[in-house]
């Protein structure tokens, strides 16, 4: 490829670049899942695999495709296959189960040659969910393994996982997700996944009747090991217990090197916090026991690091350990789906760049292969509702487009004939509501069933990928039309059960859902997904339908009017959430839009400038003040400190942004035991106003994947500068603001083959200086269409003119 510009100039050739296809369909796989014959249900044991096999020289490539129902990890000739870790991850098994490609070109000799495989529960089978399930989708492990080597003459050589394996229990005594790893070196086999092991004491493995219908390749991105964290300190608590701090709080494991006597043991344990008294505090991870035990061999220095577990932690306690553990021992392993990141945001108020730190390491500890509500307890779950609040901030942090599209194709899946979308993605709901009294239906809740439309929109919105919209369209008006049959008068959706403005502080003493009438917020997501759907059947060019949806948006907008606004404009419910959402999904008749900000300002004031807001209000609240006039107002709830607040949450030494707006109170007692954690990023959607309206880096929906920008500073709230950057697909856009000595400048870089809208306010074309940019006035000051490339603007900013932008 080369690129040529308008000015005639011509780059280079690039590099080439290669693809290869995956299987074309299930009848490739001439393999069958293997397992131990042996295998308990109640079983969490690690299990090893193996087999040897000969080739001859002219080895030009080898791939290997894998995958099992439980975990696997791999080797060849004793080295491990690829690096990523929980494969083959998370996915309705049932109907979706993944393979992985490797290629193992160079992995691979002339002569005998020996594949390993270990295999762990997972999510497979062990223990999912609160209620204490198992065994989910199947109660035995097993591995499915094509080996296929093509010969300089093209000739190929296949290795498939049959009954020429053998099997037996390796040193993993227990393994699983939530509960930690246990590890004895001592039943370690020295050379057992290399050719010449004396496997003699090793079983045939049995192999298992299983469809492969399921099997698709791998279409998101893989876990891996993506920061390494030494650790911060040692120190022993109150109580006397030795706890090594990460200083962060993340989704991950610890490697550590340690000596000692053969039988001797390392005992760790995980926890985020710590509690009033300085004490470990494990409460909140409710039955997850994230516990790592590793007997140790006894031959020098030893190094371990767990294979099928990981926990949400930031402190480790050393329960066990046969000697002086130093911090140097240890170090954080942080595990995540691989995304490039795509985005960056930094202004001069230190305590906004901490928020957004937080953010960035919830969206990490809640990207392991599925969107997360938690990493930490005995939950950890696809929960719609906090992905769709939070995936156009992901979107400003990392390249996020295929880690959703994969979990999307999952939402489509388990998607009920009738529309209905399940509370969590993977769906195991159905089973935990027959134990959980509280669990009144396991699929569609308002604001949570809208993922299955606001997600593959937003993803279109971000990278303009018409296909992927697609795909999910039948999905996406499937749930529409879910609604559309139950609403009353197929407009105001009044049924059904609905977690609301789900933890909202306005709920009532010991309730968890807010006090925003469910037929209130239902209509309006109702209203905001049909003309979503409406606008994709627009963009995939099917104008019936697009007129359709348009129009039946159109019509519930006009029936929430006549339900929730009374004519002369008072919005029926009192609630900071109501008025947030009318705001936001553009509900409140025109004439009546003052109203609804100055009730929404003084409903902030009535609880002293702060919010009241649960999951479903909190993302727009910001936004619903900045878009309409109050961008000052809109700073103040942002920049609040004391509780409830984002930076209140900071200022606690928060490293991740927590579910709870007091999850730990200002006397340092913890909110609650049963439902409190500390890496819930839900709160975090506040993260794209920081890039979109603080910086002002946003992109114009009407040209779908940042083909068109939209670069407006937001000065305010004291802030003297900030700058965000955001990798688009066509390239690094980025502005930077700076206030100094009466002047405000901005310096801005528009990407090639896009364009921008530049608004610049309290600019006037008379006082501005642009480089290379025609001005002309606008309401908030002055704006210019601009190309590609750089510029910088400055213009006489005089504070007291203009006091609302920086109160
Ligand atoms: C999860 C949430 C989720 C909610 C449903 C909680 O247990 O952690 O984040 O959305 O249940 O209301």
């Amino acid at each position: 490829m080369k690129v040529s510009d308008n000015h005639g100039e011509e780059s280079g050739w690039s590099q080439p670049g290669t693809f290869e296809t995956a299987f074309l369909g299930p009848a490739e796989w001439d393999a069958t899942f293997i397992s131990a014959a042996d295998e308990k249900a109640d079983s969490s044991r690690g299990i090893r695999l193996r087999r040897e096999f000969h080739l001859e020289k002219g080895i030009v490539s080898a791939r290997v495709y894998a995958t099992a129902l439980g975990l696997y990890e791999l080797t060849l000739n004793g080295a491990p296959v690829g690096n990523a870790v929980l494969t083959p991850g998370w996915t309705s098994y049932r109907k979706r189960l993944l393979y992985q490609t490797y290629d193992v070109t160079g992995m691979l000799a002339a002569g005998p040659n020996a594949v390993g495989a270990t295999l762990a529960p997972g999510w497979y089978k062990g223990d999912l969910g609160w209620v204490g399930q198992r065994n989910l989708y199947g109660s035995s492990t097993a591995l499915l393994f094509l080996l296929v080597v093509t010969y300089s003459d093209v000739r190929t050589h296949r290795v498939a996982s049959d009954t020429e394996w053998k099997t037996a229990q390796g040193p993993i005594l227990f393994s699983e997700l939530y509960h930690g790893e246990t590890y004895d070196a001592q039943a370690e086999e020295e050379g057992w996944d290399k050719p010449g092991f004396a496997d003699a004491g090793w079983k045939p493995v049995v192999a298992r009747r299983r469809d492969v219908g399921a099997l698709t390749a791998q279409d998101g991105p893989l876990v891996d090991r993506q920061e390494l964290l030494p650790a911060r300190s040692l120190f022993v608590t109150p109580r006397g217990e030795r706890v090594v701090d990460f200083g962060q709080n993340i989704a991950g494991r610890v490697r550590f090197h340690v000596q000692g006597a053969a039988g001797q043991k390392v005992v760790l344990r995980h926890a985020e916090v710590l509690d009033a008294a300085g004490n470990f505090y494990t409460a909140n991870l409710r039955s997850a026991r994230a516990r790592v035990e590793y007997v140790l061999k006894g031959n020098g220095v030893e190094t371990f690091e767990p294979h099928f577990t990981f926990h949400g932690f930031r402190y480790v306690m050393i329960e066990e350990h046969p000697g002086n553990p130093d911090r140097s021992d240890f170090t954080a392993v942080v595990l995540h789906s691989r995304m490039e990141p795509s985005g960056t945001f930094e202004c001069s108020n230190p305590l906004l760049n901490s928020l957004h730190h937080n953010i960035l390491w919830s969206w990490k500890g809640n990207a392991v292969d599925v969107p997360t509500d938690c990493p930490q307890r005995d939950e950890r779950m696809g929960w719609t509702g906090d992905a769709q609040v939070f995936i156009r901030t992901a979107c400003f942090l990392t390249r996020s487009a295929t880690f959703y599209r994969k979990w999307l194709r999952d939402l489509a899946a388990d998607q009920r004939p009738d529309g209905g979308v399940p509370f969590v993605v993977p769906d195991i709901l159905a089973d935990i509501a027959k134990r959980d009294s509280m669990m009144r239906d396991t699929h569609s809740s308002s604001g949570w069933g809208d993922a299955a439309v606001i997600c593959p929109w937003t993803i279109y919105e971000e990278y303009g990928d018409r296909r992927m919209l697609s795909d999910q369209y039948p999905s996406m008006k499937a749930w529409v039309d879910y609604i559309r049959v139950r609403a009353q008068d197929g407009l105001i959706w009044s049924s059904g059960f609905h977690f609301g403005d789900w933890v909202a502080l306005d709920a009532k003493e010991g309730s968890y859902f807010g006090a925003t009438p469910s037929d209130l917020v239902a209509t309006a997501f109702y209203a905001r997904s049909a003309r979503l759907v409406g606008q994709a059947a627009q963009a995939l060019g099917r104008p019936g339908e697009a007129e359709e949806y348009l129009r039946l948006s159109d019509r519930i907008v006009e029936a929430f009017r006549a339900e929730f606004f009374t004519p002369s404009g008072r919005l029926a419910a009192r609630t900071q959430t109501a008025h947030v959402l009318a705001l936001a999904f553009d509900l409140v008749p025109d004439q009546h839009r003052t109203r609804c900000v100055e009730t929404l300002l003084t409903l902030l004031s009535e609880n002293g400038g702060h919010l009241t807001t649960g999951f479903l209000g909190t993302p727009f609240i910001c936004r619903a003040l900045s878009d309409n006039g109050r961008l000052a107002d809109a700073y103040a709830l942002l920049l609040k400190e004391d509780f409830p607040s984002w930076l209140y949450q900071v200022k606690h030494g928060a490293t991740t942004i927590w579910e709870h707006w007091d999850g730990i109170k200002p006397d340092g007692t913890m909110w609650s035991e049963k439902m409190n954690s500390f890496n819930h990023y839900a709160y975090g959607a506040v993260g794209e106003w920081l890039h979109r309206v603080a910086a002002g880096l946003d992109c114009d929906p009407r040209e779908p994947g940042w083909k068109r920008l939209v670069m407006r500073p937001g000065p305010g709230g004291g802030i003297t500068w900030a700058q965000a950057s955001h990798e688009t697909p066509y390239g690094r856009a980025s502005i930077a603001w700076k206030l100094d000595a009466g002047r405000m400048t901005v310096d801005v870089l528009v990407p090639h083959n896009a364009t921008a809208r530049i608004v610049l306010p309290h600019a006037s074309v008379g006082n501005i200086e642009a480089q290379g940019a025609e001005m002309t006035e606008c309401e908030d000051g002055a704006e210019a269409l601009v190309g590609s490339g750089r510029r910088v603007f400055s213009w006489p900013f005089d504070k007291t003119r203009v006091m609302r932008y920086l109160s």
